[in-house]
């Protein structure tokens, strides 16, 4: 039977991973602590993805911006206005829903983005009522999702915590553009916490309140839309693609290649074509299957109250497929919507054109980490019956501890900890020596170390170990001297056994 996102939840707790927050005190809904292998596997996809998305490039550098931020800033970005969901309450017993989920959990039909009124008279004519008492629910009503603090000791000036880490690089984009000396087309991206007070959080790390972010701000010179210079790398790749007119018309998604895609103006920009091609590129680099991704473009009624055109990257969920990743087509909204509510002028002149110009924010691939983790733990969890044990393939490079270290006997901890000393110094490696050697393996499996070396009696002989790779059970003998060296190829790359 398949893994639901319960047994994951039941899973990543007894492996450590991820326990619930303050469970202790019962617990508190949208709220999860990440355990010491959680901790290990969510750094390993940050550093991966600050690695490939700006250190391997010239275009794109970073910043780390503050959580709280001046409360102009959201007012600006429009976020103290729009950034809301429908909320609708019981009438008797209180409970809270969010409108456009209950709709579609009851309908079956698709309400993201539905405004109140459509919720109230869907609610109304379909007769839908409280799930947990049966009572009539309330009129439905916006509810912004920001949470709010005061600032200082005498409070007085009310803020938010940010529910984007989107806005500290408009705010910021005029000093990193001069200081980092860019040049259009180049971008800005972070990564850090960004919080929503969901009305009903749910699916485990999928919808939680406080939660993780990488994010891309993508500037172009306005006029250069049509243009993007790495359309190139990626316009081969076959992509399921579901565009807004697929879904109207109730055709399912279809593989198509980016460069068809863009000439038949399925997707509007190659921009769009190129982020959602690097985006996947980046996820299958580290072992995801392509099968499980598609591209969804937003329908007109469900698009942020910023975006021109979106298309998010979806993964197959055991709930069915849902957002990884947004990308949205800010336009110039953001930065204009700074420059007047701030009186600087974010405008930047352009070398190649020789005009002032407030650059585009063509795309913006925005990934919640928390996502980004449940995908690869999916995509990485198999029940191998053969063997008995639970194999996570997850990639060696985002792997939580690259390498186990086991005596075959006790009489050889010695020997065992003199290698596990050397290795532990290029590795992050886990020392076992309690149960039987099969015992070990299956505990090595499960929390997806990929190799684990065995000290035996040849060892006290030859210097050499035997080295298991996680995924084929495949064992082949090496040289201690050469095993930093042998290991880090596995890690980059290399077929085992070679
Ligand atoms: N910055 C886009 C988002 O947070 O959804």
């Amino acid at each position: 039977m398949a893994l639901g996102i319960a047994d994951m939840a039941v899973f990543c707790k007894k492996k450590g991973f991820v326990y619930p927050n303050s469970e202790i005190y019962g617990g508190i809904s949208g709220f999860w602590d990440y355990g010491h292998l959680g901790s290990e596997l969510k750094n390993n996809l940050k550093q991966m993805w600050w690695k490939f998305h700006v250190h391997s490039r010239e275009d794109i550098v970073g910043i780390d911006g503050s959580i709280i931020t001046h409360p102009k800033v959201w007012v600006a970005s429009g976020h103290v206005e729009s950034f809301v969901d429908i909320l609708l309450e019981c009438t008797k017993c209180r409970e809270r829903y969010r409108g456009d989920q209950l709709v579609e959990d009851v309908l079956k039909i698709s309400a993201d983005g539905m405004k109140a009124d459509d919720i109230n008279k869907l609610v109304r004519e379909n007769k839908i009522h409280c799930r947990k008492c049966g009572s009539a629910l309330g009129e439905a009503s916006p509810f912004n999702l920001m949470f709010s603090t005061e600032i200082g000791a005498s409070g007085g000036l009310k803020s938010y915590l940010r529910p984007e880490t989107a806005q500290l690089i408009f705010t910021n984009f005029k000093l990193v553009e001069e200081h980092a000396r860019m040049k259009l087309p180049f971008g800005i991206a972070q990564m850090g916490k960004a919080f929503r007070n969901e009305i009903s959080p749910r699916d485990f790390l999928f919808r939680c309140r406080e939660f993780e972010q990488m994010e891309i701000e993508y500037f172009i010179h306005p006029n250069q839309t049509g243009k993007c210079p790495f359309l190139n790398e990626v316009e081969d790749m076959e992509v399921n693609i579901f565009s807004a007119e697929m879904q109207e018309n109730n055709k399912p998604h279809s593989p198509m290649k980016l460069k068809d895609a863009v000439k038949k103006k399925i997707i509007q920009t190659p921009w769009h074509a190129y982020f959602l091609g690097l985006e996947i590129s980046w996820f299958t680099s580290l072992g995801v299957n392509q099968q499980h991704l598609r591209a969804r473009q937003h329908l007109r009624t469900e698009k942020s109250h910023y975006a021109l055109d979106t298309w998010d990257l979806e993964y197959k969920f055991p709930f069915g497929w849902k957002e990884l990743l947004g990308m949205a087509n800010r336009t110039d909204y953001d930065l204009k919507a700074h420059s007047e509510h701030s009186k600087k002028d974010l405008s930047i002149f352009d070398e190649e054109s020789k005009q002032k110009v407030i650059p585009h924010v063509v795309c913006e691939p925005s990934l919640g980490v928390d996502r980004a983790f449940l995908v690869f733990l999916f995509d990485a969890y198999n029940n191998d019956e053969a063997r008995g044990n639970i194999v996570l393939k997850l990639h060696p490079k985002i792997a939580p501890i690259k390498v186990g270290v086991f005596p075959l006997v006790n009489k050889l901890d010695g020997e065992a900890r003199k290698a596990f000393e050397s290795l532990k110094r290029n590795f992050y490696c886990f020392y076992d020596r309690s149960g039987s050697i099969g015992r070990r393996y299956a505990r090595a499996d499960e929390i997806g170390i990929p190799y684990c070396v065995t000290i035996d009696f040849e060892t006290l002989k030859d210097n050499s170990v035997t080295i298991r790779d996680r995924d084929t059970t495949e064992q082949v003998r090496v040289k201690i001297d050469g095993l930093p060296s042998f290991i880090e190829g596995l890690i980059n790359g290399k077929p085992f056994g070679r």
